[in-house]
């Protein structure tokens, strides 16, 4: 037996420092919450997990490209019809787009069914001169300012897990029984011909991407932060028939930024569960740091097991991201390299509404995809936050929304997504980056 079958179970990190946790005044309820979750059935299945990390494995080998994207925060409020259909709309429609330049198949991760808690950089915020307790995600508690709804409360647990069940159970009946469905093109795409998205009409309505799969695969996988470790552990089950323990509440999961500290509580979780997981990265993170997380996290080093996903910001890029190259070659770890450029570009406008400028965003991807091949590695998938709606929450793209405009269909709950006109133009040039013979001439 193994160091780590010796001392791992879903439930040893009590032992270590937890951060970014609400605070549950009635722990009691708590308890018999967390007992209830524990007897409901998984949401996704250990073989689906695997298919993952293989499809992980291959993007590291430069024979797969991952897109994940979703909301930031996703609300219970939106787990209707329309709105799950359009976020995995938008979600194969820059697949398409993608996998037609980069001539490689694309899988799709959403940040979805489960993504329903957030880390805060302060555990109150001030609203019309009042102190109140910080939302942290309808996992949680509600964003009204309203002392009694920002309570923690441990009924939003259950409420998680049946909102997540409702949204995956919707997305396979599409995915397998309606996919054509998913193809209502005209609602995405502008009218106007001289937009950069009128090339790509033609090229998504003969897409075959929109047959009913054959495979018993998903055809979009789920994926969230996993940031509440109490529910997490209800979720994490032993599969006999593998040997191992399966987080099922997700295909995968990732720890963010400001929760993956060496020692801490996250990290104890993670190195126990065989699903592939992503850690964040963003400026600042020691490299050493970050292998040995990597190495506590994959001790065997088996290919698709971690996601690096670094999010620096456009302007960090560069000597950020060499340094981590440098030290994660050398120790000579598998992982796969995704990009989150957004997380690194946050601003505020002068009215205190939080935003990210389009350019910025394909600015960070492209210094990363350079970064990369000169160091000899490949940026293999892109970590987005994106609406399948006409949101205004980012500055630019080639409608030129402005930060005067950002304030008409501003919706998010945490921070600002991609609309449907930026994603599909992101797609547009991040494909043309990814096409060999262009990319020679950057
Ligand atoms: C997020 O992905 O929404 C997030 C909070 O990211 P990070 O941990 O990178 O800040
Ligand atoms: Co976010």
């Amino acid at each position: 037996m193994n160091q780590r079958e010796a001392s791992w179970s879903p439930h040893s990190w009590h032992d270590h420092p937890i951060v970014q946790q609400p605070d549950y005044s009635d722990k009691q309820r708590l308890q018999k919450t967390l007992s209830e979750l524990q007897k409901l059935p998984p949401l996704v299945g250990p073989d689906e997990v695997e298919h993952l990390k293989a499809h992980f494995a291959k993007a590291a080998r430069g024979e797969a490209f991952i897109l994940q994207g979703g909301d930031c925060g996703e609300r219970f409020a939106d787990c209707t019809r329309e709105m799950i259909a359009s976020k995995l709309r938008i979600l194969k429609q820059m697949a398409i787009i993608l996998c037609n330049r980069s001539h490689m198949p694309v899988v799709k991760v959403g940040r979805i069914a489960g993504q329903y808690a957030k880390p805060r950089s302060s555990p109150y915020e001030i609203i019309g001169g009042q102190s109140f307790a910080v939302y942290r995600g309808d996992f949680v508690n509600q964003e009204d300012a309203d002392h009694d709804k920002r309570r923690a409360d441990p009924e939003r647990l259950k409420l998680g897990y049946f909102h997540a069940a409702t949204t995956l159970n919707y997305m396979r009946w599409l995915a397998h029984c309606e996919p054509n469905s998913l193809q209502d093109h005209d609602r995405m795409l502008a009218d106007d011909p001289s937009s950069p998205l009128a090339e790509i009409a033609a090229e998504l309505s003969q897409s075959d991407e929109y047959e009913r799969p054959s495979g018993a695969e998903p055809d979009f996988f789920t994926s969230h932060e996993g940031l509440l470790l109490p529910y997490e552990a209800t979720q994490t089950r032993y599969v006999a028939g593998r040997n191992a323990w399966y987080n099922l509440g997700a295909h995968m999961l990732w720890i963010g930024d400001r929760t993956r500290d060496q020692g801490g509580a996250h990290i104890e979780y993670f190195r126990g569960i065989a699903n592939p997981v992503g850690i964040k990265v963003g400026p600042g993170a020691d490299p050493r740091d970050i292998c040995l997380i990597m190495q506590r996290l994959n001790p065997d080093n088996v290919p698709g097991k971690t996601a690096l996903i670094t999010r620096y910001g456009s302007r960090q890029v560069q000597s950020q991201l060499s340094a981590l190259l440098e030290a994660v070659q050398s120790a000579r770890l598998q992982t796969v390299w995704l990009c989150d450029p957004m997380h690194g570009n946050t601003i505020k406008t002068s009215t205190g509404l939080k935003t990210r400028i389009f350019d910025d965003i394909v600015n960070e991807i492209h210094e990363t995809i350079q970064v990369h091949r000169a160091a000899g590695s490949r940026m293999a998938g892109l970590h987005l936050e994106l609406s399948g709606e006409k949101v205004t929450e980012c500055v630019g793209g080639f409608t030129r929304l402005s930060a005067e405009q950002l304030a008409t269909n501003y919706k998010t709950c945490c921070d600002p997504r991609l609309n449907s006109d930026q994603g599909l133009e992101l797609a547009l040039r991040v494909g043309q980056m990814l096409q060999p013979a262009s990319m020679q001439l950057h």
